[in-house]
C-alpha cells in the first residue's frame, strides 16, 4: 500500500503532493444517523480504490462526503491537502442516480459537455477543443453515434455511457464514481475498464463504489469492505477472501461465474477445504 502508513489507529498524515485524498478516523452520515465510522485511508495520486459493501453499507455516503456534498460527522478528510470543496473543480463526481428528465431535450453531447463546466464556469464559452474532448470521451465509451440523440430517449445503459463520457471529458484529477458500471453490458464494462486504466496512466486518481468485485479488483490497488463499518481495508489480494466477504455480505462471493453463491452449495476439490478453494479463485481476479 504505497504511501499509506498503517498504524494501530489508522493511517498517518502523508504529503499532500503525493496523496489525492486521505481520511483520518472519519465518520460519515446524516444529521441523526452516523452511517460508518473509523474510516482511515490514503489514496495516492495515480491509484484507484474501491468501496465494496452491501446495500445501505455507506458507500454513497462516503463518496458524497468525499466531494463535499455532506460534511464529515467527525474526524478529518482532506482532498489534495485541503477541504473537499476547495478542490471542487479538480473532482469529477458520478452520482448513483441521474436526472434524465431535463426540461430542455438535452442531447447526449450536451450532457457530456457539462463535464467541461468546472473548467470554464457555467457562463464560460466552450471552444472547438472542448467539443473534440467531448466527442473523444463519447468515442471512448462507444457512444459516439448517440451524440445528437436526446438523453431521455436513450436506454439506461446508453445513458450510463454518456454520464461516464461526461466524467472523462472533465479530465479531472480525482474521479469519484458511484456504481459506474451500473446498467452497462459486457462491452461497456470493458470500455469502462480501459478508460479508467487510461485515466490512471494520465495521473488521475479513482475512488469507486461498486458491486463488481472482480472487475474493480483488476483496477484498484486498494479495497475497502463496508458493512456500516470497515470490515477490511488493503490491497485486493489481501482483503478479498472468504472470511471478509462472508463477514461483509453474509454469503461467500466466488465461483467460476463470479456469481454470489451460498458457501454450503459450492463444490470443491476433494480433501481441500472450501475456504481454500474460494481463496484460490478469488486470487485469480487480478
Ligand atoms: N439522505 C439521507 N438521509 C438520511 N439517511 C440516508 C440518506 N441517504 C442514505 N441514508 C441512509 O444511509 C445508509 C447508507 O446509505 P448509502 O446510500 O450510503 O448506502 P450504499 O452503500 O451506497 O448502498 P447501495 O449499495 O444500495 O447504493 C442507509 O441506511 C440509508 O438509509
Ligand atoms: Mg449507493
Amino acid at each position: 500500500m504505497a504511501n499509506a502508513i498503517r498504524t494501530g489507529s489508522g493511517v498517518q498524515e502523508s504529503q499532500s503532493d503525493t496523496i489525492a485524498a486521505q481520511a483520518y478516523d472519519l465518520s460519515v452520515g446524516y444529521p441523526n444517523d452516523t452511517v460508518a465510522s473509523g474510516i482511515n485511508f490514503a489514496l495516492p495520486i495515480g491509484q484507484a480504490m474501491a468501496l465494496i459493501g452491501t446495500n445501505g453499507s455507506g458507500k454513497s455516503t462516503i463518496l458524497k462526503t468525499m466531494v463535499g456534498l455532506l460534511a464529515p460527522r467527525s474526524g478529518k478528510l482532506t482532498v489534495f491537502g485541503g477541504r473537499p470543496t476547495a478542490s471542487a473543480s479538480r473532482i469529477a463526481y458520478l452520482g448513483q442516480f441521474h436526472n434524465a428528465g431535463f426540461i430542455l431535450p438535452l442531447r447526449a453531447v450536451d450532457v457530456v459537455s457539462m463535464g467541461r463546466f468546472p473548467l470554464h464556469g457555467l457562463t464560460g464559452k466552450m471552444d472547438s477543443r472542448d467539443f473534440d474532448i467531448c466527442m473523444e470521451a463519447l468515442r471512448t465509451m462507444g457512444a459516439e453515434k448517440l451524440a445528437d440523440i436526446p438523453l431521455r430517449s436513450l436506454s439506461g445503459g446508453q445513458q450510463q455511457r454518456v454520464y461516464l463520457a461526461q466524467v472523462l471529458a472533465h479530465r479531472a484529477d480525482l474521479l469519484v464514481m458511484d456504481e459506474p458500471t451500473s446498467g452497462l453490458d459486457a462491452g461497456g464494462r470493458e470500455l469502462y475498464l480501459q478508460a479508467m486504466n487510461s485515466e490512471l496512466r494520465r495521473g488521475a486518481s479513482l475512488l469507486v463504489a461498486t458491486h463488481d468485485i472482480r472487475e474493480e479488483a483488476r483496477l484498484c490497488q486498494q479495497v475497502m469492505l463496508l458493512a456500516r463499518r470497515v470490515v477490511a481495508f488493503g490491497p485486493p489480494e489481501a482483503v478479498l477472501n472468504t472470511e471478509t466477504l462472508l463477514e461483509t455480505f453474509g454469503i461467500v462471493i466466488g465461483g467460476d461465474t463470479g456469481a454470489a453463491v451460498p458457501e454450503c452449495r459450492h463444490s470443491h476439490t476433494e480433501g481441500e477445504p472450501a475456504a481454500a478453494v474460494h481463496k484460490r479463485k478469488l486470487f485469480r481476479i487480478r
